[in-house]
């Protein structure tokens, strides 16, 4: 074997991800990034739309380019948010709403569970005496999973659905065997809300509190996140253990508790 160390990830071009895959590679891990965009990062990108079921996308190229590498984790940080909001009355409107929310659930949970349940063979034989840590999967997932806030019900439920996905992970793996991660990265200053406070309806919520928190400079940066998050993923192995099938909050450093 090389001694390379393999991540392969989605949602690498931009945001949270492509922050975090520059982390990667400082740290001198390879990486796949599977993609519509390139970040400069990866030592291998296969273009795929996570729009596109796993039966239009690339997994034999994939399955080729994972054999016999040593795989550390899968992030999947590619993410998208819904169209919030819709007119009672305008029929176009309506179909354009639950179009988006109906990509939304493909793209937030859909292919992500697709593609972990087609690399986990990969995954799981990575123990070829290289890699000692137990290996990881990890989606970036939100608080808006398990509280929703007015206004993300719906984005929320597609983030629900991926973490019950990675509940369900979690009783299939020990934490010994492989850890299986939802991590909520806080709230970012990204193009995902940025796009919400520009595209979305003034008179929502979500728009008035994510302008303020712009306007006082409340948003984390990408890069902070990105940093906590590789912290948790690359050192933290007890909080990581701990959070096998929660929901961790990145921003808080802490698992999610359902408050009584
Ligand atoms: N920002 C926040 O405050 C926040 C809070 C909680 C959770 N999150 C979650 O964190 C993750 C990253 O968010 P972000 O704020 O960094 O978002 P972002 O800047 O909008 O980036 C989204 C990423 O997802 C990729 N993606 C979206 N649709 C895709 C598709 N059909 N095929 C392939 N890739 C696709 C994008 O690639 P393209 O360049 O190809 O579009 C991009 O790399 C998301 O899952 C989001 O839900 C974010």
């Amino acid at each position: 074997m090389s001694g390379e160390k393999w991540i392969i990830g989605t949602g690498f071009s931009r945001g949270i991800g492509y922050e975090l895959a520059k982390k990667i590679k400082d740290n001198k891990y390879k990486i796949v990034h599977l993609g519509r965009g390139q970040c400069g990062f990866e030592d291998i990108f296969i273009w795929w739309d996570l729009l596109n079921p796993i039966s239009d996308s690339p997994i034999l190229e994939l399955s080729k380019q994972l054999y016999g590498k040593s795989i550390v984790g899968f992030i999947y940080g590619a993410g998208v948010m819904p169209i919030l909001g819709v007119s009672e009355s305008n029929r176009m409107e309506k179909h354009l709403f639950w179009q988006s929310q109906s990509e939304a659930m493909r793209v937030n949970y859909f292919s992500c569970a697709e593609i972990v349940e087609d690399i986990l063979p990969f995954i799981m034989s990575h123990n070829d005496g290289d890699i000692k840590d137990v290996p990881f999967v990890a989606h970036l997932s939100s608080l808006s999973a398990v509280d929703p806030f007015p206004g993300l019900e719906l984005y929320g439920a597609t983030k629900a659905a991926c973490l019950l996905y990675f509940q369900w992970l979690s009783k299939r793996f020990a934490m010994d065997e492989l850890t299986c991660l939802s991590i909520h990265p806080g709230t970012v200053h990204t193009d995902m809300v940025n796009n919400v406070v520009n595209s979305s309806s003034k008179d929502l919520e979500i728009v008035r509190i994510y302008k303020n928190m712009i306007e006082k400079k409340e948003l984390m940066s990408p890069q902070a996140s990105a940093e906590t998050i590789y912290k948790f993923l690359f050192s933290e192995q007890a909080k990581k253990e701990n959070a096998h099938g929660k929901l961790y909050l990145a921003d808080k450093g802490e698992v999610y508790q359902h408050s009584k």
